[in-house]
């Protein structure tokens, strides 16, 4: 997570680390008026071609997809590696007793058990009756999570954060506010991903992934040519990816990401639908400290296409 205290050991994203550079998707681009689709799509496009040396390089790109194949299945078929997708720290401060004992008591009961197949329907693995389901990928905190999954307790919610303090601040908040609806998974999200079903999910939330702010670093964001087929694979037709972000490369990293990808489209109509939360909207930690520093965020929305 961007707050915790380094480590020593390697460097770590930052989403609040400093104002993000201006990048070719200005997100506080005021007075914009409205525009059609195809015309901001074009104009994002322009603002994206790679120029000699730019962040965009073919170069970045083929590393994204060249890197090292980790996967191995076993023999029944699930998936069986290492992490592919997370660089960042798995424990921070020392946890208190409570929390210790939440994770080794609360964690067996509402964690998914990937040893174990995955049901064909998802709606199995909740307590109360779900008619929709819906991922977030890095809950940090767990702030949004519970907030979305008392907001919508006919949806299933499945969350992910392998940051053990991350995994234990939701436990403590799920003790005055238990969720039905929700459980939980403590790993690299390309496990879970490769453990799921085929369009099995309504929704995919990523909000604020670390950044990796630096060129050499942009082959550890979580989107990427494979992650967006992972997505592709697990969204129901029509389902919903949704990426917030406030640090304007990876913006224009995932704008250019998806519009490489065959199975997903950019929903935007008009400026007001990347500079406005989502409905609903409670806010994270990481985009108040971000919006406190002077940078605005963006809230793209994209949907798989019905082929
Ligand atoms: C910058 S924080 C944002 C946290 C939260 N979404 C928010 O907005 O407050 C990014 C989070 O993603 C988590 N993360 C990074 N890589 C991940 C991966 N491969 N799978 C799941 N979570 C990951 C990190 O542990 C971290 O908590």
């Amino acid at each position: 997570m961007a707050s915790r205290p380094s480590s020593g050991r390697r460097e770590m994203p930052d989403c609040h680390q400093g104002p993000a550079s201006a990048g070719p998707f200005a997100l506080s681009g005021a007075g914009e008026t409205i525009a059609a689709k195809g015309r901001i799509l074009g104009m994002i496009a322009q603002s994206m071609i790679p120029k000699s040396g730019n962040r965009f390089s073919e170069k970045i790109m083929r590393q994204q997809d060249d890197r090292t194949e980790h996967s191995t299945m076993v023999a029944e078929g699930r998936p069986e590696r290492r992490r592919e997708a997370f660089f960042g720290r798995l424990k921070g401060p020392k946890l208190r007793q409570h929390q210790v004992d939440l994770l080794n008591e609360r964690l067996p009961v509402l964690g998914l058990d990937l040893s174990r197949p995955a049901p064909g329907d998802l709606a199995e693995l909740f307590q109360v009756p779900v008619e929709r389901t819906r991922l977030e990928i890095g809950f940090g905190g767990g702030e949004h999570l519970l907030h979305r999954a008392g907001e919508d307790p006919a949806c299933g919610f499945i969350g992910v954060e392998p940051f053990v303090n991350g995994m234990a601040k939701l436990l403590s908040a799920l003790e005055d506010a238990p969720r039905g609806n929700l459980r939980l998974y403590g790993d690299d999200a390309t496990l879970l991903l490769d453990w799921l079903p085929d369009a099995c999910l309504d929704a995919i939330d990523l909000n604020y992934p670390d950044p990796w702010p630096k060129k050499k670093h942009f082959k550890r964001r979580f989107v990427s040519a494979r992650n967006l087929d992972r997505f592709a694979r697990v969204l129901k037709p029509g389902g919903i990816f949704r990426f917030a972000s406030d640090i304007d490369t990876y913006v224009n990293w995932t704008l250019r990401h998806v519009a490489d990808h065959p199975a997903f489209a950019w929903t935007a109509t008009r400026p007001a639908d990347w500079h406005m939360p989502y409905a609903g909207w409670p806010g994270t930690r990481y985009e108040a400290k971000a919006i406190r520093e002077g940078r605005r965020p963006a809230y793209l929305t994209f949907r798989q296409l019905e082929v």
